[in-house]
C-alpha cells in the first residue's frame, strides 16, 4: 500500500434513485506517477469511476466500498478536507474546456485566481510569473495572457484547461476524454504533451478514452471497462497486443480495424480527384 497513490477497493457508485450500480466491483491501484488509461464504450462508467473517486458527483450518489488516496480515506473525508483533496491533490481536464473557462476572463486572470485561491502567501507577480512559466508548457506564448477563451481555437483552450490543473502541481490528473472533440492531428499533439508534463512533474494520470490504440499509445496501463464493471487489466502492451478479455478483444480487433481502413483511404487517394476510378479495392 505504501507506493500507492490511489487505491480502489471493491468500489461501487450508483446514481440518487436508481437501484443499480453505474459502476460495481472496481478495484484498481495506482502508483504515484502512473498513467493508467480507462477505456471502454460510451456508457459503460468510465466518467462515472472518475468523479466517483474523487468524490465528484453530487452528495445523494451512493458510493460503496473503499476509496484511499496516499492512505487516507476519501470517502470519509470532511468537507475542508474535500476542498484541498479538490483543489490541490487531483485535478481534472474535461472534454469540454469551456465548461472551465469563463467566457468574461481572461486567460491570466483565470491563472492567477486559481493559484491564490490555494496559494494565499503568493503576490499577484508571483502568480503571473508561475502562470506564464506554466501556460508557455503547453505552448501559449505570454502574448495570449491577457487574451479571452473565445481568442483561442479549441487546441488552445484544453491546452489552457491543462495548464490550469497543471498550476497546482497536483498528484493526480484525471484526463476525461480530453482531446475526443478535436481533431486527430492536435489531439495527438495535446496527449504528447499532457503525458510528458506529467513525466516531468512525477503527476499521475487517469486517461479516460473510448479509444484503445490512443490511451495504450500514451498510458504505461491500460484497464477496459465494460458495463460498469473492470473487465481486464494489465500493462498497455499486453493489453493491446494480447487481450485476454472477449470484449477487450473485440476493442482491439476494432481498433485495428479503423487503423487499416484510415491506411486504405490514406494510399488510395488519387492526385487528380477528376479522373479518379470506382475504387475496387474497398469492395
Ligand atoms: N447524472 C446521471 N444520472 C443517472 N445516471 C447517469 C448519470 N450520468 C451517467 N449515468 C449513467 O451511468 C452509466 C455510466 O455513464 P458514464 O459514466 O457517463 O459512462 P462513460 O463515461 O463510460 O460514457 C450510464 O448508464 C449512464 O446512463
Ligand atoms: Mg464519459
Amino acid at each position: 500500500m505504501a507506493d500507492s497513490l490511489l487505491t480502489l477497493e471493491n468500489f461501487h457508485v450508483a446514481y440518487p434513485g436508481q437501484l443499480d450500480w453505474a459502476v460495481q466491483a472496481v478495484s484498481l491501484k495506482l502508483a504515484p506517477g502512473e498513467k493508467l488509461g480507462l477505456v471502454g464504450e460510451s456508457g459503460c462508467g468510465k466518467s462515472t469511476l472518475g468523479r466517483a473517486a474523487l468524490r465528484l458527483l453530487p452528495a445523494t450518489a451512493r458510493l460503496d466500498g473503499q476509496v484511499h488516496f496516499e492512505g487516507q480515506p476519501v470517502l470519509e473525508f470532511s468537507p475542508q478536507r474535500l476542498r484541498q483533496f479538490r483543489g490541490e491533490a487531483i485535478a481534472l481536464v474535461f472534454q469540454d474546456p469551456m465548461t472551465r473557462l469563463d467566457p468574461l476572463m481572461t486567460i491570466g486572470d483565470h491563472c492567477i485566481e486559481t493559484l491564490q485561491a490555494h496559494r494565499p502567501g503568493l503576490s499577484k507577480a508571483e502568480a503571473k510569473e508561475r502562470s506564464l512559466h506554466v501556460l508557455s508548457k503547453v505552448n501559449i506564448p505570454a502574448n495570449r495572457f491577457n487574451q479571452y477563451p473565445h481568442e483561442f481555437s479549441g487546441g488552445m483552450r484544453q491546452r489552457v484547461a491543462i495548464a490550469l490543473a497543471m498550476l497546482l502541481e497536483p498528484k493526480l490528473i484525471v484526463a476525461d476524454e480530453p482531446t475526443t472533440s478535436l481533431d486527430v492531428t492536435v489531439s495527438a499533439q495535446i496527449l504528447a504533451e499532457l503525458t510528458r508534463l506529467c513525466e516531468e512533474n512525477n503527476t499521475a494520470l487517469i486517461l479516460i478514452s473510448h479509444d484503445l490504440a490512443l490511451v495504450a499509445e500514451q498510458c504505461d496501463r491500460v484497464a477496459v471497462m465494460y458495463q460498469g464493471a473492470l473487465v481486464e487489466e494489465g500493462p498497455a502492451q499486453s493489453v493491446l497486443f494480447d487481450p485476454q478479455h472477449p470484449y477487450t478483444q473485440s476493442l482491439v480487433e476494432s481498433a485495428l480495424h479503423l487503423q487499416r481502413s484510415n491506411a486504405r483511404v490514406a494510399s488510395v487517394e488519387p492526385p487528380q480527384p477528376l479522373l479518379r476510378l470506382p475504387d475496387l479495392t474497398t469492395h
